[in-house]
Parts: structure tokens; sequence; C-alpha cells
């Protein structure tokens, strides 16, 4: 059976995000073998002074670490690992702030990791996953599947960016508007189902 990586942020109480995660595991409990990281339980570390630099030290100058200073970037190679060994990912969060919430932004930095899932070439980069993909699920406040509003999106784009360089393409599926249009709440998210659906049919086919 393949495995399934189910990345969560969505600390709101109610959460609609957390609705369309709940969807998605409730419909492919028996079509994958899931994982969940729930973010806001086992949050990634920051990039900061120390293990920046040992990073840096082991992903870029190759040299090896120390027990002590291995451990300092333990929950950060943990999440890469997670991510090494799933077929598929699901990421699923709310805009903040038309972009990612940092959480989320620091799961990312946690796994993108040179010489374990990008390497720098001549010509560019290279991703390092192969056969995966993944789902980004996201809703948003405001409607910004339509200009002007569209292009203030940089979520959407960033996440694909990131998933590009590491090497895994991405599927988006998007309730925008639950704050523009309240009434409209459950007909945007019981769309994303739908979406969810006939994905996860596609996938685990
Ligand atoms: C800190 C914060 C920042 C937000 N920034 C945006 C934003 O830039 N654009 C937007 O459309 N909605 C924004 N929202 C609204 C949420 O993206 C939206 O309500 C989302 O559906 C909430 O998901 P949830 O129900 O899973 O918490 C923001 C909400 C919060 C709490």
């Amino acid at each position: 059976m393949k495995k399934t990586l189910v990345v969560t942020y969505t600390p709101r109480i109610d959460s609609n995000t957390k609705k369309l995660v709940d969807y998605f595991l409730d419909y492919n409990q028996d079509n994958t073998n899931i994982k969940i990281l729930d973010l806001t339980e086992t949050t990634p570390d920051l990039l900061l002074q120390e293990n920046l630099n040992l990073f840096l030290k082991r992903n870029y100058g190759g040299i090896a670490l120390e027990d002590e200073e291995v451990r300092i970037l333990e929950k950060n190679d943990f999440m890469l690992q997670q991510v090494l060994d799933a077929d598929y990912v699901v990421l699923a969060y709310p805009m903040y702030n038309f972009s990612l919430p940092a959480t989320v932004k620091a799961w990312i930095d946690g796994i993108t990791q040179a010489g374990k899932t990008f390497k720098l070439t001549e010509t560019g980069y290279k991703g390092l996953c192969e056969n995966k993909k993944a789902l980004v699920l996201m809703t948003t406040g405001s409607d910004f599947s339509v200009e002007p509003v569209k292009s203030m999106n940089y979520a959407t784009p960033l996440i694909s960016q990131q998933f590009d360089f590491i090497g895994i393409p991405t599927e988006h599926i998007t309730a925008f508007g639950l704050q523009q249009y309240p009434e409209k709440v459950f007909s945007i998210l019981e769309d994303s189902k739908q979406e969810i659906k006939s994905l996860s049919d596609i996938w685990y086919s």
C-alpha cells in the first residue's frame, strides 16, 4: 500500500482547513497508509544561529557532525525523513498574510536539505525526490480566484516552487473566500471535498 504523509497546520478552533483534512483522512482511511504530522504539536525548529551553522557545515561543507550536534538537527531531520519515506504528501494550512503561515515555512526550511532533497548543479538545481506527489490544501478568507486579488496570492506560487525545487509536483485544492462569502462556506467546503474525492480516486486507484 502506498504511504501518505499528511502535514497539517490548523490551529484555529473549528478550523475549516481541518474539516477538509478530516474529509481526506476519512475518505482515504483504507486506501493508503497514513502518517500525520501536526505542526501545531510538533513544531519545526526555526533556523537560528546554532542549527543553521551546523546545517551548513554538514549539508554544504560535507563535514560530519558530533553526536551532540546531530541531536540539534534531529527534529528537522525527522521531518525530512518522513517526506523521504512517503509516496504522497498532503500539506494543509490556511493562508496567513497572503502567504504560508510561518510554521509551515519553517517545515519547508527543515525538509529542504542540500544533498537530501535537492542538489545544486552547473545549470541550476535538481530535485532529488522521485516518484512522489503532493497535494496542497489551503483555505483563504478572501476570494483569490479572481483579479485583482488573484495576483496577491503568494502562497500558491511559493509552495509550488518549493515542492518543485525538491522534485515533487503539486496539485492544489483551495477553498477561497470563506470570510468574504460567509453564506457560502458550506458549499465552498463541499466543492473542495468533491475535489479531494476526485483526486483521491486518481491517486489511490
Ligand atoms: C493570522 C491570520 C492571517 C490571515 N491572513 C489572510 C490573508 O492574507 N488573506 C486571506 O484571504 N485570509 C487571511 N486570513 C483568513 C484565513 O486564511 C481564513 O479565514 C482561513 O479559511 C482560516 O482557516 P481555518 O478555518 O482553518 O483557521 C488570515 C487569518 C489569520 C488568523
